[in-house]
């Protein structure tokens, strides 16, 4: 069994071997560009680790592991393009270096590149996983879509909030492992359980992102922090704090959310200042701590060897500690 540091190194050794050798350059280099920025990867590591719990030839599953990461950053073209978002990973996003056009061309190719190499699983899987890799696809545009319609919204509640974000993001980590169950043959029931603990982890994962957006060190999370407040985005930070304030409170956080023409650092700090009042971060943890107890119940129910199951716990609470 491989230590997750270990399948990283792995795919990202194969992810810098991968040449695209089609032109035009213009629709090509903002793909290479946005690949080789790196990120987590995450979702690849989880696939592998999946696999890895029954299977040792984690090789044979680079290419869905591949498709994963790339559709992944085929979501990151468009999010940055919806969400007007300038930094990722430490650099300017795609429609900075080029344009929106680029962004919208490049990120289309990136999702049908991304379905060729998950087409590239073993053919005794390949409807399962198709199946489920498509299903995951329009979730996620569900997710988005939702997450745009919530920014005009001033009464989006809490479940409407963690629906998107499954929606959004978790479904993505949830496919991941179970593709990757799914691949190494592992029983339906292992696999829904694995599915059930990413998708989990996944809730997690967004809170602690949404998170980061406000209290992140931009250095470290490669992000601009507090893009979710100028965009007004529902996050369950900004629902808690809503529910929270008092009177006073209150009027100035519908201030800043119906503010057209304001300095961005102005709004960005006022309700910072609103949601540290309201000792928001810990209400947002905790949050967290109970999808992250969630996802450990669902992983002891997977029917493999405990001491198996280490790397991924270990792994877990790294993700969820995380500040990038
Ligand atoms: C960013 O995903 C989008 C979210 C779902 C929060 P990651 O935080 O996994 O981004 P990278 O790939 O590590 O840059
Ligand atoms: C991203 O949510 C979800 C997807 C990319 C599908 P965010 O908009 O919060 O992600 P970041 O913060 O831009 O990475
Ligand atoms: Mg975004
Ligand atoms: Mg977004
Ligand atoms: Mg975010």
């Amino acid at each position: 069994m491989f230590t997750a540091s270990q399948l990283l190194d792995k795919i990202n050794n194969h992810l810098s071997e991968i040449q695209i050798t089609r032109t035009p350059e213009g629709l090509y280099e903002p793909i290479e560009y946005i690949l080789s920025l790196g990120g987590k990867r995450i979702r690849p590591v989880l696939m592998l680790m999946a696999y890895n719990l029954y299977k040792e030839d984690v090789s044979s599953i680079y290419d869905p592991a591949t498709g994963i990461e790339v559709y992944h950053n085929h979501t990151l073209l468009h999010d940055d393009l919806m969400d007007r978002s300038d930094m990722r990973r430490g650099k300017p996003t795609v429609h900075k270096v080029w344009n929106d056009n680029t962004a919208i061309l490049s990120g289309d190719t990136m999702l049908i590149l991304a379905f060729r190499y998950v087409a590239g699983c073993a053919p005794e899987h390949l409807k399962e996983v198709i199946d489920l890799f498509s299903l995951t696809a329009l979730e996620i545009c569900e997710g988005q879509q939702l997450d745009m319609e919530f920014e005009s919204r001033n009464d989006v509640a809490e479940d409407e909030y963690i629906e998107m974000i499954r929606l959004k993001t978790a479904v993505l980590l949830a496919a991941s492992l179970k593709i990757g169950a799914i691949l190494a043959g592992a029983s339906a029931a292992d696999a829904e359980n694995l599915y059930n603990f990413g998708m989990q982890i996944g809730v997690a994962f967004q809170l602690q992102d949404d998170l980061l957006d406000v209290y992140g060190d931009p250095e470290v999370f490669g992000k601009k922090i507090g893009g979710d407040i100028l965009c007004n985005k529902k996050t369950y930070m900004l629902i808690k704090a809503l529910e929270r304030a008092n009177g006073e409170q209150l009027e100035e956080l519908n201030r800043w959310l119906n503010a057209d023409n304001c300095q961005p650092a102005e709004k960005i700090a006022a309700v910072t200042e609103i949601y540290n009042q309201l000792t928001i971060r810990s209400v947002c943890e905790n949050k967290m701590r109970e999808y992250y107890t969630l996802a450990m119940e669902s992983l002891e129910a997977v029917a493999v060897a405990e001491e198996k199951k280490k790397e991924l716990k270990n792994l877990v609470k790294l993700l969820m500690y995380r500040e990038m």
